[in-house]
């Protein structure tokens, strides 16, 4: 049980208690909106809980109803350039998994290695590669919430998966499938650097998602995430990379998203 949980579990009781989470990435914030008898808490009012700083992510944690599912919605998130490492990265994932979330699906905003899978277009994870430098599990384990060693041979949940693929289909929002490679950030990648992570096997790249899927699978959640691709990665089209880039980029994938989350929820196993 974290700080934040008891907190909330206190004030709400009941009102905050979930079993899907969502995280929400830059500039896909709004399906926060349609959550139902909301109790929408900020951050900063959260023990533990690292005040994001960066434009596109609004800092809330959402608690509601939403396709009829009881879900928990960070909306925002915290991320590695921002110099957060430790208990703060963890922190959000904890929270939701002792309010009783046994389901993350993570989202966020990628770059595509992939030319046939443009911006505007998702991309259902299958797999990481953790080029971040960093493990958010470092440092002494809590044993109560997971164990020392986690195996991540299966971290991007195949029932989940093909649960979500079947709900794209029926949807028609086309969704395609990828590896997604994390980098630190803040700077984008070189050239050079998209050259060699597709040779090691990336589709996607972006800066977040990875140190939630570690600190979920530890807490033994099952995990789904889906980037929104909102551009080619460097070197791949003249397009010039920018974090304002990137949320104009969001808006077509966050509509199909929304879709998306919002059809599969009924029925997510
Ligand atoms: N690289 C890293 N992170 C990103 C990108 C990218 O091209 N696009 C959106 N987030």
């Amino acid at each position: 049980m974290t700080d934040a949980a008891r907190l909330l579990l206190d004030r709400h009781g009941d009102a905050v208690r979930a079993d899907v989470a969502l995280i929400l990435g830059s500039g896909l914030g709004a399906l926060a909106d349609a959550v139902e008898d909301a109790v929408a808490t900020p951050f900063a009012d959260l023990p533990g809980f690292p005040v994001s700083t960066v434009t596109g992510h609004a800092g809330r944690l959402v608690v509601g109803t939403l396709a009829g599912r009881r879900v928990a919605v960070l909306q925002g998130r915290a991320h590695v350039y921002e110099g957060i490492t430790g208990a703060p990265l963890t922190a959000g994932v904890r929270t939701v998994a002792a309010l009783g979330v046994r389901t993350l699906l993570a989202t966020n905003a990628a770059g595509s290695l992939r030319p046939e899978v443009p911006p505007g277009r998702l991309m259902l994870l299958t797999d990481h590669i953790n080029m971040m430098g960093i493990n958010p599990l470092t440092g002494p384990n809590d044993d109560a919430l997971g164990p020392r060693f986690v195996g991540l041979g299966d971290a991007y949940d195949a029932e989940l998966r093909t649960h979500l693929q079947a709900t794209a289909t029926a949807a028609g929002v086309p969704l395609a499938e990828g590896v997604y490679l994390a980098v630190s950030g803040p700077s984008f990648e070189t050239p050079a650097e998209i050259r060699a992570f597709r040779t090691l096997g990336a589709d996607a790249v972006g800066m977040s998602t990875v140190p939630e899927v570690i600190v979920a699978r530890h807490a033994g959640l099952r995990v789904g995430a889906i980037s929104a691709i909102t551009n080619l990665a460097e070197g791949m089209s003249d397009t010039a990379l920018s974090h304002e880039q990137t949320l104009a980029s969001a808006v077509d994938g966050a509509r199909a998203l929304q879709t998306l989350l919002t059809a599969a929820l009924p029925d997510l196993p």
